[in-house]
């Protein structure tokens, strides 16, 4: 088992990483928690895994109980907080009581927001099951929800007091999901790490020996943004948003219906690697490797021909990250392994990346 402590003071703690943890979930959590416990899952995951949890718990001595939402992003909403905040009350959960978030980013945002306001709050542990929430929303201490107005607009800062990441759930995990979440991975290969980026660029599987390594390796450099800019203040959060400024905006003008957010992110740093290469000198074969990682990892790289360019660009004026003189910051790449935030970058060239998103990329073997 691999472990990677992060450290914020008092809201410090470990991310626990490996296989067939699920099944140690007792003994990892002995003598740490105080029951009752609110298992929160969706309807699919607690399916999967809910029953071994919660045999685990009780092996030592700690009373769970199951609460879950319907699979989906539409799960993260005020209603569900409501309705899990009213079975916590209905089962007078105390103070000491805890809330163990199992399931995808959806659950975890979810549930920790729970944890942050039930009794304002309440010990909180996430179970990762999704590639994305394993290296990405587990860590770090953002929880919350979506409003009809806007994604994720009601939120809290609220850490866990461990993340146990079993990577035997990703054997049951949807192709689709495992490949979107493959997008972060090469994101902090692209910001922070040539040799994790060399190793994504070849292709990940669920099964893959090394995927611990990989794992790990994604969820240290969160961790060490994280503890530089724990409350997203000081700008050093910003680099994780590398491809996000116009993934985002795809993700926005087409109503987060069309692609996963990794697929968008996907769209997103092949818009952003050429821009890199336009204004922060990285080199154009560097921007290629971009683009052949992303297709080894069975990510889009070319936008459908019937997504509105305009409405791209126009959902790119709302995107949270425009600074307040309302310009686009951008995250750019030096180098592979190097990103710099912060960036300001001329609109032509913005107009450029999106339209290189509609043109196929074409390799030697054929066209991806
Ligand atoms: N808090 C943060 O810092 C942060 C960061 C990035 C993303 N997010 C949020 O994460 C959410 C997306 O997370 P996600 O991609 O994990 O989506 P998700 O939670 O909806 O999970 C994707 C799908 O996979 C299923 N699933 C999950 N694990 C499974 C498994 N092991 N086997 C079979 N099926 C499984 C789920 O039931 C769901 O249908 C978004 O709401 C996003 O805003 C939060
Ligand atoms: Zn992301």
């Amino acid at each position: 088992m691999k472990t990677v402590h992060v450290d914020l003071g008092p809201r410090s703690y470990d991310v626990l990483i490996g296989r067939g943890l699920l099944d140690k979930v007792g003994e990892l959590l002995k003598g740490k928690m105080k029951g009752p416990i609110a298992i929160i899952s969706d309807n699919s995951v607690a399916t999967l895994f809910a029953q071994r949890v919660e045999h685990q718990l009780t092996t030592i001595g700690l009373q769970p109980f199951r609460l879950t939402v319907p699979a989906g992003e539409t799960s993260k909403s005020i209603e569900q907080v409501t309705y899990l905040l009213s079975q916590m009350a209905e089962k007078k959960v105390p103070r000491t009581g805890t809330v163990i978030g199992l399931g995808g980013g959806v659950v975890g945002d979810l549930a920790g927001f729970v944890a942050a306001s039930y009794l304002r709050g309440v010990a909180f542990v996430q179970v990762p099951t999704s590639l994305l929430a394993m290296v990405d929303s587990s860590v770090g201490g953002k929880t919350g929800v979506n409003l009809p107005e806007g994604k994720n607009l009601v939120g809290a800062f609220y850490q866990p007091k461990v993340v146990i990441v079993d990577l035997d759930t990703l054997k049951t995990l949807p192709v689709r999901e495992f490949a979107a979440g493959t997008a972060e991975v090469i994101k902090y290969g692209a910001i922070k790490d040539k040799a994790l980026f060399d190793r994504v660029a070849k292709g990940v599987k669920p099964d893959d020996s090394d995927l611990d390594e990989i794992v790990e390796k994604c969820v240290a450099i969160k961790a060490r943004i994280v503890e530089e800019d724990e409350f997203e203040t000081k700008g050093q959060r910003a680099l994780l948003n590398f491809g996000h400024t116009i993934g985002h905006a795809i993700e926005k003008a087409t109503q987060y219906k069309t692609y996963l957010h990794g697929e968008a992110i996907a769209l997103g740093m092949r818009a952003a690697a050429w821009l890199s290469a336009w204004q922060a000198g990285l080199p154009e074969t560097e921007a290629r490797q971009i683009e052949a990682a992303l297709a080894a990892n069975h990510l889009p790289l070319t936008l459908k021909a019937a997504i509105d360019r305009d409405a791209i660009l126009s959902a790119l004026g709302n995107d949270k990250k425009v600074a307040a003189d309302g310009q686009n910051r951008w995250v750019l790449l030096d180098k592979l392994g190097k990103g710099t935030s912060g960036r300001e970058v001329h609109l032509d060239d913005v107009k450029k990346a999106i339209e290189l998103l509609y043109i196929p990329v074409f390799y030697e073997n054929g066209v991806k």
